[in-house]
Parts: C-alpha cells; structure tokens; sequence
C-alpha cells in the first residue's frame, strides 16, 4: 500500500472562508477520496494560519486578543469544512504546541548547516502577503502585485537563510518530471531561480505575534518559514518518537507521495523556499507542489478585500452542496483561472445535473421499477455500445485523474450518459414495455443503461460524495462496496431491489434564481440528514419574527415557582407572554425593561395563562439571563 499524504494551504485567520478557501479544500477532498478508493494509506490535512501582524492588527481594531480573533475564524472553518463534507484527517492550527516544537526543530537543523546569519533587512513589505518584493515588482507606485495595495518600507536586523545556496539543486530538483506543476507553472518558477536568488530574512523584529526565533528571543520565526512547517508539525515532527510515527509513515517514507494544492499566489514559496528549507534541514521534498488558478469575478480575484464574494451560502440553500462541489471542479480547467457566475452555476446544474444524470436516473429507474416489479433487470449484457464507450471513458477518467485534470474526468464521465441516453433512444424500451412485452432485450437494454448510470456514479464518489452515493443506491448499487475495482463493467446486481424513488436534481428555475425569488425548497438536492447536520438556511431562520418588546407589567404565577407572566408592549399591540424566569428576576426590576421575544410562536397555555410569544435569554448553566438591546429602541422593532 502507498502512502498519500495530501495537503491544503493553511488558511489566514484575519477573515471569514470565501470560495477560493473551498475551493482549493474541495480539490484536496477529492484527491483524497479517489485515494482512498485507490487503497492508498491516505492523509489529508488543513488548518489555519494565525500568527502575523494581519491578525494582529484586524485583531486590535476589534478590541479582542489575536488568540480570539483566530478562535471565532477557526471555529467557521470547523463549521464549513463539516458541511462542505471535508474528510481532512486533522487539522493544525499554528498557535498549537505541537507547530511551536516542529518550527523549533527545523530552525534547528538550519542553523546547524550553517545557513542562517544576522544583517539588517531593508525593502518594500506588503502586509497582506507577509512578504518584501523587488522595486521592479511593486513598480512606480509601489504597489503589492497581488492586492494591488500600498506596499510600506521596513527597516531591521533580521535573521538571514542563505537560499542563494540552493540555486542550482533547485532547478536540478525543477527538471525532475511533476515535483512543480503544472508545466507553465514549473517554467515560470525555474526562470525566478535562474535569474538569481538573493538570501531572504527569515525573521522578524518587534512582532510579537508569532513562533519565537530559537536563540534570538527579540525576534519571531518569520511567517512564512512559520507557515510552511505546518506540513510537518501536523504529522508530529519535532516531537517525541510516538508523535513522529505519522511523519516516518507520511513525509519520510520511500516511495510515499507528498503532495501540496495551492493557488498560483503562494507558488513561490511552496516551490522555492519550503523546498530550500527542507534542503537545508536535511529533510525529504514534497512529490509535487501543484498550483491551481483564481476564482474570478468581474475578471477580479475573489477576494474579501476586492469585495467581489460569491455568495456559497445562497448557492448551498438552493442547490446543496454537492452540486457546488461539482461545479468548482467542472468549471476550472485545473491549473487555470475561472470565472464564476450565477448564470453558468445555473445553467450547469440543469443541463449536467439535473438533466444529463437525474433524467436519466429517474427514466431508467422508472422502466425498471415497472418491469420488473421494483427490481433491477434479471439479464445483463456484456456486448453492447454503452460497455464499449464506458470501457473507453473510464481509462481517459483515471487517466484525467491522476494528472489533476478533474474537468477532463468529469467530461470522461459525462460521455458514459450521453451514450446511454443515445442508446435508450435508439432502443426505445418504453414501447416494449408499454405492449407489455417485457423479454431478455428489455432486460439487457435497462440493464445496460443503468449500469452505464452505476459507473458515472462510482467515478462521482469522490467529487460528491454524497449526491453520488444516492444515485449508486438508486440503481440499485451498494455505495460502501464502491471502490476502484468496482469501475468495471458487469457489477450491477441482477433482480436487486430498487429503492423508493426520489428526485435527485430538481431542475432550478433560472430567470426566477437569476432574480432573487427562488424559494429554498424543503430538501435541496443534496440535503444532508438530519443527525449529520443542524443547520437551517437562512430563509428558515428569517421564518422566526423576533421583535423588541417593552414590558409594561409582571406578576408571579401562582403556584408556579418559575413563570412570570408578562404584559409587553410592542408598537400598538399588547401581549401576555410567560417566562420561566422567576427564580432569576423579581417582577418589579422588569416592568420598563426592554426584552427581545419571538412573535409569531402559536400561543401556548401555561398553569392556565394563555402565553402569545416567547422571551428569549441566554441560559447560563440552565439561569436564565434576558436579552436587551444595546440601545433603547421603539418597541416592536423587528430583530434580525
Ligand atoms: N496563509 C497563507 C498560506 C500558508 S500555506 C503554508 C495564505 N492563506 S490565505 O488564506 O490567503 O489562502 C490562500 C489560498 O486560498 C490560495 O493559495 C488558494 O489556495 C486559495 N484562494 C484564495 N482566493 C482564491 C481565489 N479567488 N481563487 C482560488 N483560490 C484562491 O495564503
């Protein structure tokens, strides 16, 4: 068994995820599913990358500590990685002792070969990217090539690695085929070492926010250096014997793969510096780094500064999220960049989605269903053009896959469905079945076209896990018994039963998504169940009406040592509403006070008082604690 270890940047913790972090996260998950179906000992991180004066600085103009600043942004990226069905193995955060010992220890060996000297650091920063640039790089304006922001001169002594050093065993390392890809990307990073590496600073002063350098207690390890040892420390390097065992199985294991997905913005410093540090300390290099493009809108990068986002959520409440998924890895050739449109999101899910696979699961499923009493077909068929065009699109589909071409699988797939529905066309076995002449050919015909349907899916697992093994279980397939050796042909089950049917893909109306007056339908196309997820849709929650309310009079229960009822006022209207909070507020303290409760709750009766809402409070080790607003409001003010 190989060993696959696969890897996502970690991402800034100085804002929210936008599609660019899924997107490269998603293309890891796939990478590392197909692994897994491969047999591949598979390992797949992310994580955060929380030190730095970014952090710092979003997290002094908030008035919190970087550490809360950093705590709020991971626990979103828990969050999304969860609903976007992430299988990471782990995920490091650098704020983790675990980080703090591995930076420690490849300083460490740097040092001890030497490559490390004290000089003073001059140059143009851009902040953003943690990273100098070149006069000719930032131009007259003396702007940040990437974020197009001003760029600030800095001034220090700093600790220096001697990557000048490492000039030729990079390009050496260049010319081995697949360490950089792809090709362009390769040719691109090999003419920046030819042109002469200068030393980089590895250090900052007066920053307080980060690894402290080992031996230089004024300065920190710089970010960057920081950053890409994230690799190691989350298999355990620098730390005891025990820890290290991921290490030795997963980065210095012969013949392993070690492989880095990132966006052509940090190409640099994954292809040229990680892998000079990893020289220096005498450690293995990554198998590949593989650089993909950028999401584009308004033919911008995506990005929270530009503030050209794509709205995931909207896209996840309409269509789910599998068909997201697809999409990401459908649209972007991989490697360059892609633009993203509402429209072409829309027209993908009809035509390939909801058309090209759910019509032609739901038409097989139903001919099926129907003949042959809710089962699968008796007969199979090895003879036939569906099987030859299968056994021509799943090697291109392998092949796609292991040079991360996932658009060209995709399209491998795709021409299995187009073959089907062009031989159920030309067979027509809805006629048959219609004179009720169900025989051997009906059987074979169905057979052979649902099978074409069992390989399209199989190919999906990795790129919609979910969506794809509901069509497998559709057809009458096993999704646990998927694998890589089940994308053959012949594996469909004979006279196995068929499940209830449902509509995969509900086709989405565009002029009315187009114009913001969809409505989210109940179960979108991927919905997940509910023990896997307690999410509701923003539209869901809006169907709560929360309202401030002044209370203009309290009075304890009888009898009740919890309720209070309440009489509030909201606008012109008044309202009787009872509250289990009794045993934390007098009746007195309230009247006057302003309270949020939730309008439109059917009334209730409580010991005999008609309740017509609810108070909301916090509940503090099950103490109720009353929600006020910051500020006095008119009474009725809705609360969203
Ligand atoms: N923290 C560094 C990475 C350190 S890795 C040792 C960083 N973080 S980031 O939050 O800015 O994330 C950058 C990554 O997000 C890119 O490399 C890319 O993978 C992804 N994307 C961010 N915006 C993107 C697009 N608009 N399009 C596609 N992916 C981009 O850099």
């Amino acid at each position: 068994m190989s060993s696959f270890y696969v890897t996502t940047p970690i991402y800034y913790v100085n804002d929210l995820p936008h599609i660019g972090h899924v997107y490269t996260t998603v293309v890891a998950d796939t990478v590392a599913r197909y692994r897994r179906m491969h047999g591949d000992e598979v390992y797949f991180s992310t994580g955060t990358d929380e030190h730095g004066v970014n952090i710092l600085r979003i997290a002094d103009k908030k008035g919190i500590t970087p550490q809360a600043q950093a705590d709020s942004v991971v626990s979103r990226y828990h969050d999304l990685w969860k609903q976007v069905g992430i299988s990471h193995d782990d995920f490091i955060r650098t704020t983790e002792p675990r980080h703090h010992r591995a930076v420690a220890e490849i300083v460490r060996r740097i040092e001890a070969q030497g490559d490390l000297y004290v000089a003073k650091h001059e140059g143009w920063y851009c902040a953003s990217c943690e990273t100098f640039y070149t006069e000719k790089e930032i131009g007259p304006e003396k702007t940040c090539p990437v974020h197009e922001s001003a760029t600030e001169w800095q001034s220090e002594e700093n600790i220096f690695f001697r990557l000048s050093k490492y000039q030729d065993r990079l390009l050496a390392w260049y010319a081995q085929p697949g360490t950089v890809q792809p090709e362009s990307r390769r040719n691109e990073v090999t003419s920046f070492v030819e042109s002469g590496l200068r030393d980089i600073s590895v250090s900052r002063a007066g920053l307080p926010w980060g690894v402290s350098f080992p031996g230089h207690h004024d300065q920190t390890v710089y970010v960057w250096l920081e950053a890409l040892t994230n690799y190691l420390s989350v298999l355990g390097f620098g730390g005891d014997d025990r820890d290290a065992a991921l290490y030795e199985r997963f980065w210095a294991s012969e013949g392993g793969r070690r492989v880095h997905l990132v966006g052509k913005d940090i190409l640099r410093f994954h292809a040229v510096y990680w892998p000079a540090f990893l020289m220096s300390a005498g450690l293995p290099l990554p198998t590949t780094v593989y650089a993909h493009g950028w999401w584009l809108r308004d033919a911008k990068k995506v990005s929270k500064s530009v503030g050209n986002i794509v709205q995931l959520d909207e896209l996840f409440a309409h269509f789910g999220v599998d068909p997201v998924r697809y999409f990401l890895l459908r649209e972007m050739a991989f490697g360059q960049d892609a633009s993203f449109s509402d429209e072409a999101f829309v027209d993908r899910f009809n035509s390939d989605l909801a058309n090209d696979l759910g019509n032609t699961v739901s038409r097989l499923v139903k001919l099926s269903d129907k003949a042959f009493g809710g089962k699968t077909p008796p007969e199979s068929c090895s003879n036939n053009a569906v099987k030859d065009t299968a056994e021509e699109a799943i090697p291109e589909y392998l092949a796609a896959m292991e040079g991360y071409a996932f658009h060209d699988a995709l399209r491998s797939l795709w021409k299995i469905l187009a073959e089907v529905n062009q031989y159920l066309v030309a067979r027509e076995p809805w006629k048959a079945l219609k004179a009720g002449e169900v025989d051997d050919r009906v059987s074979r015909v169905l057979w052979n076209g649902l099978e074409g349907v069992r390989l399209v899916a199989t190919g999906l697992l990795p790129f919609m896990p979910k969506l794809a093994a509901r069509v497998l279980r559709a057809v009458g397939a096993d999704p646990e018994q998927a694998d890589a050796s089940t994308l053959s042909w012949g594996r469909l089950p004979l006279s196995a039963e068929l499940p209830a049917k449902e509509t995969l893909f509900p086709r989405i109306d565009k002029a009315a998504f187009l114009a913001g007056k969809l409505e989210v339908p109940p179960a979108a196309g991927d919905a997940t169940t509910e023990e896997e997820s307690n999410m509701i849709s923003i539209e869901e929650f809006f169907k709560t009406e929360l309202r401030v309310a002044t209370v203009i009079e309290a009075e304890r229960i009888p009898k009740s040592k919890k309720l209070l009822k309440l009489g509030v006022e909201m606008g012109e209207e008044k309202r009787t509403v009872v509250a289990g909070i009794a045993e934390a507020y007098e009746p007195d303290d309230l009247v006057g006070k302003q309270v949020v409760i939730v309008a439109n709750l059917q009334p209730a009766k409580l010991m005999g008082v008609e309740s017509q809402g609810m108070v909301l409070a916090a509940s503090l080790d099950g103490r109720p604690v009353l929600l006020h607003p910051s500020a006095d409001v008119p009474s009725g003010t809705p609360v969203k």
